[in-house]
């Protein structure tokens, strides 16, 4: 499995949010996550679509990881897909048919993920392992950046590293060079972090170091 370090562009500046785009792609790091919130599935809202497509416009190679904390994502994966979203992840909580829409996604020419909140047990995912390209255990409970790493979570990502050898697991919330190691450690090869790389005046050095610690 490849290791991947995902900039949150949640914790962008996000008065010159263009130029967050071009310095996460700058630093090395594989893909752009990009945190869409209802204020319904949690209490806050971010960004919609439109967000999404400006980095398709402004960084068109730097791959586009759209995490959608939403009731319904079933009503607006038209809407992504059309802003250029390559990874759509909706929550196995969320109020819609999982088994078909991550039949959609795929239909739509986009790679699918199942995310998992802190609270939900792991077995919940049982039933979509077959049909996922990527599970994304939530590290903190979703809604804003900056909060702590729950580590009470890494027991999921080793069981389901343990059913699945190959599967890409993504963590979320919390990570930075020391948790990014526990994830590693547990299974984990995708990491999403947001303060840790957009608070540093130096996010290339940041995301080199965090390969270096999860590689070892
Ligand atoms: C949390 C979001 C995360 C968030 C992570 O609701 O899903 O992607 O941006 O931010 P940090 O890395 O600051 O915890
Ligand atoms: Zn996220």
């Amino acid at each position: 499995m490849k290791t991947e370090i995902l900039p949150s562009l949640l914790a962008a500046d996000f008065g010159r949010l263009a130029d967050e785009i071009l310095r996460a792609e700058s630093s090395g790091a594989e893909a752009l996550h990009l945190d869409v919130m209802d204020a319904h599935f949690v209490p806050n809202l971010s960004f919609g679509p439109d967000v999404v497509s400006l980095a398709n416009r402004v960084a068109p190679n730097f791959y586009r990881n759209v995490h959608l904390m939403m009731t319904r994502p079933d009503l607006y994966l038209e809407a992504f897909m059309k802003a250029g979203a390559q990874t759509i992840q909706i929550h196995v909580e969320a109020d819609c048919d999982i088994h078909a829409q991550l039949k959609r996604i795929r239909s739509m020419g986009m790679r699918n993920a199942l995310a998992l909140n802190p609270e939900t047990p792991v077995n919940r995912l049982y039933p979509y392992l077959d049909e996922v390209d990527e599970v994304l255990v939530m590290t903190v409970h979703p809604g804003c950046g900056g909060q702590k790493f729950i580590g009470d979570c890494m027991p999921k990502v080793a069981e389901l590293r343990r059913l699945r050898p190959t599967l890409d697991i993504m963590v979320d919330g919390g990570i930075n060079a020391e948790t990014a190691v526990i994830a590693a450690n547990a299974g984990a090869n995708q990491f999403v972090a947001g303060s840790y790389l957009f608070k540093r005046s130096d996010m290339r050095s940041a995301v080199d170091s965090m390969r270096k610690e999860v590689s070892l």
